[in-house]
């Protein structure tokens, strides 16, 4: 598994910012969208891309398009979903599946309780959005299903990741021809007994959507 651990100020300053229990759910929306879009520009640095010539005003140029089949962005919901817009404004054209998954909080094991993806995802450069990588249950899981579709090219944005969470994750892909990719924000210290990420910024659902 590749790591791509954002090592920018800008990303920096505004987790900063999301992390203070002080921030209000309105700016923790808009953050979350910012900081999204500087992780997908970096996610997509090896995107599929084919060459194309354009005419300009003075001459011919040669630039690069994005190939079909487009790429796939799959939120995990609920907390997933507040990834998506930051996303999309990257990358308007990318198709949209949706994958509801729970963690029980006495296991911490995930389940699947919907979904809505593609049929076919080989040959499909498919992006998970999940903010927190915690202890990595919903992740793997996530991961697999989208494998059983026939993904081969994962990659997974997560604004925050436990040292333990890319731990599971390495080892339950270890020897699998997936070519999988962990794009972070940051990796914090640990998990702590609750299975929440120390420092990290809480429960991402509740600070996006209010504890309900
Ligand atoms: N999920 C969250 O929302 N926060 C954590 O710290 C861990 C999992």
């Amino acid at each position: 598994m590749k790591i791509h651990i954002a090592d920018h100020p800008l990303i920096t300053h505004k987790l900063t910012v999301l992390r203070d229990e002080k921030t209000d759910s309105p700016t923790f929306r808009r953050l979350t969208e910012e900081i999204v879009t500087l992780l997908a520009y970096e996610a997509m640095r090896e995107v599929k891309t084919k060459s194309v010539s354009v005419k300009t005003p003075v001459a011919m140029a040669q630039g690069v398009q994005l190939t079909k089949p487009k790429p796939v962005v799959v939120p995990i919901l609920r907390a997933g979903l507040g990834m998506l817009e930051g996303f999309s404004r990257l990358i308007p054209t990318a198709e949209i599946g949706f994958l509801g998954m729970v963690r029980n909080e006495q296991t911490l094991k995930a389940t699947t309780y919907a979904n809505r993806l593609p049929e076919e995802l080989h040959g499909r450069q498919c992006y998970i959005l999940d903010p927190m990588l915690a202890t990595g249950g919903t992740l793997v899981a996530a991961i697999e299903f989208l494998q059983e579709k026939g993904a081969t090219d994962i990659t997974a944005i997560c604004i925050l990741a436990a040292p333990e969470g890319v731990a599971v994750l390495e080892k339950a892909f270890a020897s699998s021809s997936l070519q999988l990719k962990l794009v972070t924000g940051a990796l914090d210290e640990r998990l702590n007994e609750k299975g929440y990420i120390v420092p990290g910024l809480g429960d991402a659902g509740d600070r996006l959507y209010g504890v309900i």
